[in-house]
This record gives C-alpha cells, sequence and structure tokens, in this order.
C-alpha cells in the first residue's frame, strides 16, 4: 500500500511539474493549463519574457457541441527527441531535429470524448496541435470553427497580407498590430481575383517584432486533409485567433477519427536570422514516403514565359479575342504565339549552351483562347498541342541537346477538370521524358464555391503531388495554397509560387524593393518558391514606350536572389537576349547552386535587409547574396564560413556607383579578389539593391 502511495505521489508531482516545458535549450517555456470551465490554454516566455499570453484553444463543431470546454487532464507524457536526417534537396545536407514533447491527454466531462494536445518545444519555438483518437463518441465530425488563440503581449510591427481565402499574390504591408485594417490597402491585388472575410484577418506566416526587439512568428506546419489557417486579429488587445478557411456552405473540416490537425507554430528569437535558419516547419512534417528519391533532381531552367507576361508574345495561338469562336470554328493564328517549334528549339540551344537543366513552355497546349474568367469547365485537356506546337520534334530537339523539357499545366482552377484528365497528362509526359510541371490555378475553383484554400483544395494539391511521385515527376504548384513542409514527405513537390511573385513586377504595380527581404520570413518558411528571379532588362518601357511598370530592383540585386530566395528550382526568367548584353552578370545565374551543403543566414532584418551564405551540395564553391530594401547599406561581414587554410577566387557582383533601383537599375560592377576565411567583406547596395559573390577555392 505504501508503495503504491508513493508511485501515485510521484505521478502527481511529476504530472504538475510536467505542465511546463522548456526548449532543449531552456530559453523558451511553454506552460499548460485547464480553465475552471476545462478550457484547455497554453502561454509562452522567451528568456523570461512573455511571447504568448494565456490563450484558449479548442474547437467548436457544427452539431453545437464543442471540443473545448469541460475537459479534465486523464495524464501527460513528455518525452526528448533527437535525431539527425538527410533532406532530398535543401537548404543543408542535414537537419537537426530536436525538440521536448508534452502529450496531455483529455476527455471531457458529459460527452465521454478524448482529445490529446501535443505540444513540442525547439530551441526556435513552439508548435503543437489537437488529436484525436480512435473512439465511439467521436467518429466523424464537422468543424465549424477552430479557436486557437495567440493573445501577445504587446502592439508589436507586422508584417501582413489580407485574409483573402483565395490568394496570397498581395504586397506585405508593415504596421503595428493595431493598425490592421485592410480597409486602409490597396485590395488591387492586380488579379482580380479577391475573398476577404473580414478588414481584420490576416494570412500566416505572420512575422512580427516586439518594441524590445522580439521577433515572433505564427504559422502551421503540415496541412493535410485540413483547411489553411487564416487569422483573425483584435487590433485592441492583440489577439489573434485562428479562422480556418470554409467550404462553399461554411463548413470548415470534414474529419474521421483518428485524426489530427496541422501544428501550430510560434518560432520566437531575439536574433531575426534563427527565425529564417529554422527547420521547424520541414520537422514537423512526416518524413519522405518516396523510397527512391534518385528521381528528384534540383533544376535550373529558362523558358517560354516572361516574353508572354511583357506582352511580346501570348500564350494563345489565336488571340483571346477570338475566344468565342473556339467552340465552332478552326483557330485562326494570331501570329503572336510563343510557344511555337522554334522559337522553343532557340530556348533549347540556348540553354544548353549555357548549361541550364530544362525549358519550361507556357501556351503550348489548346485552351488559352478562352481560359481567364473560368465559365467553360473542360477549358485544357493538357494533351492536345497547338497546331504549330510539335510535342515530338521538340522533345527529341531537347533530348540531343541534353535538355529536360518542363512541362506546364494551368488549371485556370477548373480542378475536377484537372483531376479528371491528370493520368493521361502524365502519361503524355512518361512518353517524352518530361521531369517535372508547373502548375497554375488563376482564377475562380470549380467546383463552383470552394476557394483555393479550403480542405478540398488542399487535399487536391496533395494528392497531385503524390500521383506526380506515382510517376516519378516533380510539381511545382503556382496560386495553390502555400507551403507547409508537405515537400519533406513528398520530396517530388519541388516548389510552389503560393506569394507575390516577379511577374507582378511586369503587369502591376508590382513588388516594392522590401518585399524580398519579408517573403523568407513568411512565405519561404514553408518550403521553396519558385519566384522567377534574374530579370536584366528591368524597366517594362523598354518592351513599349507608353509603359511605366518596372521591377523594384537593381541588377545586382536580380541576381542575389538566386541565393536569397531558396529554391531547388529556379529559373532565369529573362528573355534569352536580354542575357545576351549582359554575358558577365549573366556568368554568376549560370555559376550559381541551386542545392546546398550548408546556409549560413549573416545578416537579417525583415523589411529591411538579409545577407545568406550557402555552400554547394556538389562542390567546395560558396555563394552569397546581400539585398536590401528602399535603403541603400554598406556593412562588413566575416567570411569565417569558408573553409580554413583556403585561398578562394571571390567574384563579386555588385551595385555601381549611381545604380537606383528606380533612377539606375542596370548599374552594376564586376570585381575580383582573392580572400581567405579570416577575410572580411565590404558590402556596398544601392537603394533597391544587392550584392552576388561567387567563392572558388584556389588550387
Ligand atoms: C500565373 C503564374 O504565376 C504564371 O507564372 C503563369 O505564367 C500564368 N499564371 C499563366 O499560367
Ligand atoms: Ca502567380
Amino acid at each position: 500500500m505504501k508503495k503504491i502511495l508513493s508511485i501515485a505521489l510521484l505521478l502527481f508531482v511529476f504530472c504538475i511539474s510536467a505542465q511546463s516545458i522548456q526548449s532543449p535549450s531552456k530559453q523558451i517555456l511553454l506552460d499548460f493549463g485547464l480553465t475552471e470551465n476545462g478550457r484547455p490554454t497554453y502561454s509562452v516566455t522567451f528568456k523570461n519574457k512573455t511571447v504568448i499570453l494565456q490563450s484558449a484553444l479548442g474547437i467548436y463543431l457544427k452539431d453545437g457541441s464543442n471540443l473545448a470546454t469541460n475537459f479534465s487532464s486523464e495524464g501527460i507524457k513528455n518525452i526528448t527527441f533527437n535525431e539527425n536526417w538527410k533532406p532530398v534537396l535543401g537548404e543543408q545536407a542535414s537537419i537537426i531535429n530536436h525538440y521536448n514533447e508534452m502529450k496531455v491527454a483529455l476527455s471531457q466531462a458529459g460527452t465521454n470524448r478524448k482529445m490529446n494536445i501535443i505540444f513540442k518545444v525547439y530551441d526556435e519555438g513552439v508548435a503543437f496541435r489537437y488529436e484525436f483518437p480512435k473512439q465511439k463518441d467521436l467518429n466523424y465530425f464537422i468543424i465549424k470553427e477552430e479557436k486557437t488563440e495567440f493573445n501577445l503581449a504587446g502592439n508589436h510591427k507586422t508584417f501582413w497580407i489580407p485574409g483573402d481565402y483565395d490568394s496570397q499574390e498581395y504586397p506585405y504591408e508593415e504596421t503595428k498590430l493595431s493598425e490592421i485594417n485592410t480597409d486602409n490597402v490597396n485590395l488591387n491585388n492586380g488579379i482580380g481575383l479577391k475573398t476577404i472575410f473580414s478588414k481584420y484577418a490576416v494570412q500566416s506566416p505572420l512575422m512580427m517584432k516586439s518594441e524590445d526587439g522580439i521577433y515572433i512568428n505564427i504559422f502551421e506546419a503540415a496541412v493535410v486533409n485540413y483547411p489553411v489557417m487564416h487569422l483573425d486579429v483584435n487590433p485592441k488587445t492583440y489577439a489573434l485567433t485562428s479562422h480556418l478557411v470554409p467550404n462553399s456552405i461554411g463548413d470548415k473540416a470534414y474529419l474521421q477519427t483518428p485524426c489530427v490537425s496541422p501544428w501550430r507554430t510560434i518560432m520566437v528569437s531575439d536574433d531575426a536570422r534563427d527565425i529564417i535558419g529554422s527547420k521547424m516547419i520541414l520537422n514537423l512534417n512526416e518524413p519522405s514516403k518516396i523510397d527512391d528519391t534518385s528521381w528528384i533532381k534540383p533544376m535550373k531552367y529558362v523558358g517560354i514565359w516572361w516574353e508572354m507576361h511583357v506582352g511580346k508574345s501570348t500564350w494563345d495561338y489565336a488571340g483571346s479575342q477570338n475566344a468565342q469562336n473556339v467552340l465552332t470554328q478552326d483557330l485562326i493564328p494570331s501570329g503572336k504565339h510563343g510557344a511555337n517549334t522554334a522559337n522553343t528549339k532557340r530556348y533549347i540551344d540556348f540553354a544548353a549552351k549555357h548549361g541550364f537543366d530544362g525549358v519550361l513552355v507556357e501556351g503550348w497546349n489548346v485552351g488559352w483562347e478562352d481560359w481567364f474568367g473560368n465559365w467553360k469547365e473542360d477549358v485544357f485537356d493538357f494533351i492536345t498541342p497547338y497546331p504549330d506546337y510539335n510535342l515530338a520534334e521538340i522533345n527529341a530537339y531537347a533530348t540531343s541537346k541534353g535538355i529536360k523539357m518542363i512541362m506546364h499545366h494551368e488549371t485556370s482552377s477548373s480542378v475536377a477538370n484537372y483531376e479528371r484528365h491528370l493520368d493521361r497528362a502524365l502519361e503524355l509526359m512518361k512518353k517524352y521524358g518530361y521531369p517535372a510541371a508547373k502548375s497554375g490555378y488563376v482564377g475562380r475553383i470549380i467546383p463552383r464555391g470552394e476557394f483555393h484554400d479550403g480542405q478540398t483544395m488542399v487535399n487536391h494539391y496533395n494528392f497531385v503531388a503524390r500521383r506526380f511521385a506515382d510517376y516519378k515527376m516533380m510539381v511545382n504548384s503556382h496560386e495553390s495554397s502555400r507551403p507547409t513542409g508537405y515537400h519533406r514527405t513528398y520530396p517530388n513537390y519541388i516548389a510552389a509560387e503560393a506569394a507575390r511573385g516577379n511577374e507582378f513586377n511586369a503587369w502591376s504595380n508590382g513588388n516594392p524593393p522590401m518585399h524580398e527581404t519579408i517573403l523568407p520570413f513568411t512565405r519561404l518558411l514553408g518550403g521553396p518558391m519558385d519566384y522567377t528571379p534574374g530579370i536584366f532588362e528591368i524597366k517594362m518601357n523598354y518592351y513599349d514606350k507608353s509603359k511605366k511598370e518596372q521591377v523594384h530592383t537593381t541588377l545586382a540585386k536580380q541576381l542575389a536572389l538566386y541565393i536569397t530566395m531558396y529554391s531547388p528550382l529556379q529559373m532565369a526568367a529573362d528573355l534569352p537576349e536580354n542575357y545576351e548584353k549582359y554575358p558577365d552578370a549573366f556568368q554568376f545565374i549560370k555559376d550559381v547552386a541551386v542545392d546546398w551543403q550548408d546556409s549560413k543566414y549573416l545578416e537579417a532584418e525583415p523589411g529591411d535587409y538579409l545577407t545568406v551564405a550557402r555552400k554547394d551540395k556538389q562542390s567546395e564553391n560558396w555563394f552569397l547574396g546581400a539585398i536590401t530594401d528602399e535603403n541603400a547599406r554598406n556593412s562588413e561581414i566575416k567570411l569565417d564560413f569558408l573553409s580554413p587554410n583556403t585561398k578562394y577566387k571571390a567574384t563579386i557582383y555588385q551595385d555601381g556607383k549611381t545604380a537606383h533601383w528606380e533612377k539606375n537599375p542596370v548599374n552594376y560592377e564586376i570585381k575580383t579578389l582573392t580572400v581567405t576565411s579570416k577575410s572580411k567583406l565590404k558590402l556596398v547596395l544601392a537603394a533597391g539593391g544587392g550584392t552576388a559573390v561567387s567563392f572558388t577555392p584556389i588550387n
């Protein structure tokens, strides 16, 4: 009896003390509790400063019941986990996954329902998810809303985009939490699609900085069979609450036990570099489900793409003014069709000459005359080329030159249609040896009423990645929901756009110079972005005197983006003829690696600047990229990341003396230096500018 009592006492002590857990470094502390009415809560501190005040957890169901109140704890289990794993492609060759975990088993009085909350505390932040075990009293259920609170401790500076169910293609606003209000924002995102449910709602990842210099990021990981989480903001109390994206009838998620929610994540540090260097989001996803990953390869590519965005050619063959005729008569060529056989061969020649891996061709298939506006459900079949595009000839030519073609599947958001045709589309790719496709989801979703970020669409994007894996092919999705690390599980999901890419600079008010200093703190936390850098002909009046649009950059900054904007799939987005005008600067794009042994985040401040160095996975070469916002910037960095006792030739591509993103964007200079790990390098960045450096060991 005495023994039983002492075990019980021990357990009791264990439970009480186990209500909090610390990060391995002990700097982050998470406290769990239950309120008087049995509502689970948590709070977070970092170095003894409050990051998240007591915040409630829980889920409300469509049938009026909830998984939020009347809970009592049935026990708490703590473990420590530490492993090292190797991503197939990535910013570093191996990743440490080290955290302390606390699993709280809850049971609900009156209903007998069970729910677990699993907390993981890493050195860079905390994560938690809801787990719904298989049980008699909770089989199928419909979520009306998840009410996960993130009660912030101050009126932080915040980088945000409006809570839009259909698009993340917005420039970031930089305001205090109290100033979040979409009434004060230009909501014309350039694509005429918006579904904004509240003026006080924002998307995640949400990047913030407190007045005393703490960086906080709220996001999610492993969004699988669940909608995307947006955040409702209370601008008076600085309380954020999860807001799941609904379906056409307002339901949020349909689940069947056993199941889990995605991880809710709060990254925190007093050093901004820790946020972008964190691998927490990837670590929270399941390991690769693809055994043989030898066919998953990084790619640098060019394509018939920018020429359509700048208006030099068109996607369609007949001119979209002929859209109505497509149903009834043969297509009459407009003479401006970009994706023709001769032009494609020109790009293949260019790619082969300069050592690229692939060529993307958009506008190759029938349907572009009436792709926009989605009144036609079966707009594309993904297999029928236009009459001037000879698939067999092009692919044979590409093979003879050692170039891989990249397929394009614009779905025009007619998603059911895409799923119907997907296997045939993949068979066609297999027949001609395509290793990858870029997909796109422009416009409103069909089935009508669904949103890009809803549960059904999340399942669609993930299904497409899995089906591509069945065919040993890679996919790069545009206008999909933003990634949350699923590429750890399906590494063939090689990249996504899912934010405002470089293309907006061609035909809208574009991306302000600070845009690329924010994306690594937001969109890129979830996975690689196909941002399509490398624009050398920066002002659009080059193509048409009346145009005012421009890329908000210097030429040197476009080079630096290959390093600061991580992706194993990188495009050299400009036209071949534009690269041929600047062969010395183009050399950096030819040389730069896209898959990395190691990455060092040397300087970072969201909205201001970023300096990153990365080591090629295949060689001893290092590359560095530094970018700034609209302010010019000087700094000096230590090159102590280089291998000791080795001399390197540093080739520095930097802004020229009079460079300025608006006044003189193409002004650049290139110089070479001999450096070692003991050297320091002065960086001189123009307003809206950047520096790119390649380091090659001298034998
Ligand atoms: C939007 C994509 O982001 C862009 O890259 C593509 O060219 C167009 N859709 C057409 O598919
Ligand atoms: Ca896009």
